[in-house]
């Protein structure tokens, strides 16, 4: 069907006191507006046009999105009017939704559509009824239950502001009559603003058929007006998307202590131990078992990875590897198939080929380590110099001693081995052995010379 949607994203968000606009606060890790496209884009509408202010939300919606500015927000109508061109020809049903409303399910949607189709109506309010109707503005009916207006809170009287059946923001409408309606509602209001709401009663006024859908799950309504909603939201949307990975075959021993980022992607039998944070566009594969204390932001996991107690961050891992406890593993690393991290290891933009160890205290960076490669504890590739980064090449089956020191730019050869505590320079060809620390030398019975001397002295004191 051909449905268009009008997102109302360029309000101030006072309440949020923030500098960030209200419409980018992350929800599950993503903005609340983008949450809220992607409702829409699941209820199979593909026309969205998302009104913003003259601020950096609209960059932040990608190419895929098309805008139109609101350059001074004087009320939700005013806003959808800035609409009114894009929507020139269109000739389905427009859905309005608020940018701070991201919990409706894509079927509520649907359904509140389907719902104003069959009635007839030219304008259709998605209500529900709250325990505390704080904020919202108040659906008033007739006595036959009919449809008569909304009031703000701020300009209701004591009597309507009882009414716990609130406006959601969401609403249907035919687009001719909406526009025509637009035109004509006047800042006649204690916030002096154009309000999305009067129309409902112009159109009423002029006779069209105005309906209420009345939707049972309050919940999906919670506008984010401030941040302690804004916490709420965050609470049921978390809940939703644990629960819908569990129902999908991923095990979390204790959900509660588990959070999932809304785009992330995970695979049957995934096992989350607790206090995982999964973050951002991650994807785990089949097997892998992540935690407890974890955290993995834009990681891609193969099958059966274990990351224990790690911190992972835009970087992917073969399958089968083992990281942490205690890793780091920093953006654009891969870590190759059956390769180990260990305990306070750091590893930066690097690549780790299959079955290589880095088990124990190193730091790696700017490196590329080829496959079954040994690094010893306290291994430090030294890829700064001051002014420049460069990077060090440890080549297939490299034995690395603990405690080395490698100078880059270096190559480190095929088959090579480096002596423990070497600060390495300078190349070493493939099957070579290279050292470089000074000899040791022992002095015979220093100890009981050095402590003869000690007595004596004191004796003299
Ligand atoms: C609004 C409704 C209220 C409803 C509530 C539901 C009006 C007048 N009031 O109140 O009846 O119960 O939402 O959550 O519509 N916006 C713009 N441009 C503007 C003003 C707002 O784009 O000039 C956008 C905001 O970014 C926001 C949405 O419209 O996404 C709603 O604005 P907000 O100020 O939050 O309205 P509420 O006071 O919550
Ligand atoms: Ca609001």
């Amino acid at each position: 069907m051909n449905i268009a949607a009008v997102v109302l994203a360029a309000g101030k968000g006072t309440r949020m006191k923030s500098a960030l606009p209200k419409m980018l606060h992350p929800v599950c890790g993503r903005p609340m507006v983008t949450q809220v496209v992607g409702i829409l884009q699941e209820a199979g509408i593909h026309r969205i046009i998302v009104v913003v202010g003259p601020n950096e939300v609209a960059d932040r919606l990608g190419d895929q999105i098309e805008f139109v500015t609101q350059a001074e927000p004087l009320g939700t109508g005013h806003a959808v009017l800035q609409a009114e061109e894009a929507l020139k020809g269109h000739n389905g049903p427009v859905v309005v939704v608020h940018g701070d409303t991201p919990l409706y399910l894509p079927d509520t949607i649907k359904e509140l559509v389907r719902y104003h189709q069959a009635a007839g109506a030219t304008g259709t309010v998605l209500t529900v009824d709250v325990e505390d109707p704080t904020g919202y503005g108040r659906i008033i009916r007739d006595r036959d239950g009919s449809f008569v207006k909304i009031v703000e809170q701020k300009d209701a009287t004591d009597e309507e502001a009882k009414t716990k059946e609130i406006n959601s923001g969401t609403y249907v409408f035919a687009r001719e009559p909406l526009f025509a309606a637009l035109h004509q509602i006047k800042p006649q209001n204690v916030q002096k603003e154009y309000y999305l709401t009067d129309v409902l009663a112009i159109l009423r006024r002029e006779r069209h058929k105005v309906d209420i859908y009345k939707h049972g799950d309050a919940e999906e309504a919670l506008g984010i007006n401030n941040r302690a909603q804004l916490a709420v939201a965050e609470g049921i949307l978390r809940d939703r998307i644990r629960k819908a990975w569990m129902l999908a075959g991923v095990t979390m021993l204790d959900p509660n202590t588990v959070y999932i980022d809304a785009e992330a992607k995970l695979a049957e039998d995934v096992v989350i131990l607790p206090f995982t944070f999964i973050e951002g566009n991650s994807r785990i594969a089949k097997g892998s078992v992540i935690g407890p204390f974890a955290r993995l932001k834009d990681a891609h996991l193969g099958e059966n990875v274990t990351v224990t107690q790690a911190t992972v961050m835009a970087s992917s891992i073969g399958a089968g590897a083992v990281v942490g406890p205690y890793s780091y593993i920093r953006p654009h690393c891969h870590i190759g198939a059956g390769a180990r991290i260990g305990g306070f290891c750091e590893i930066k933009n690097t690549v780790i080929g299959s079955n290589s160890k880095v088990p124990h205290l190193s730091y790696v960076g700017d490196t590329d380590v080829g496959s079954d490669v040994n690094i010893g504890a306290g291994t430090i590739t030294c890829n700064y110099d001051g002014a420049e980064k460069h990077r060090t090449i440890i080549e297939d089956r490299a034995f690395i001693g603990s405690n080395c020191n490698l100078v880059a730019p270096v190559v480190i050869g095929s088959d090579s081995y480096l002596g423990a505590g070497s600060t390495i320079t300078g190349n070493v060809p493939p099957g070579a052995l290279g050292v470089a620390r000074s000899r040791q030398r022992n002095i015979p019975d220093w100890a009981g010379k050095w402590g003869k001397k000690q007595s004596e002295e004191e004796e003299s004191r």
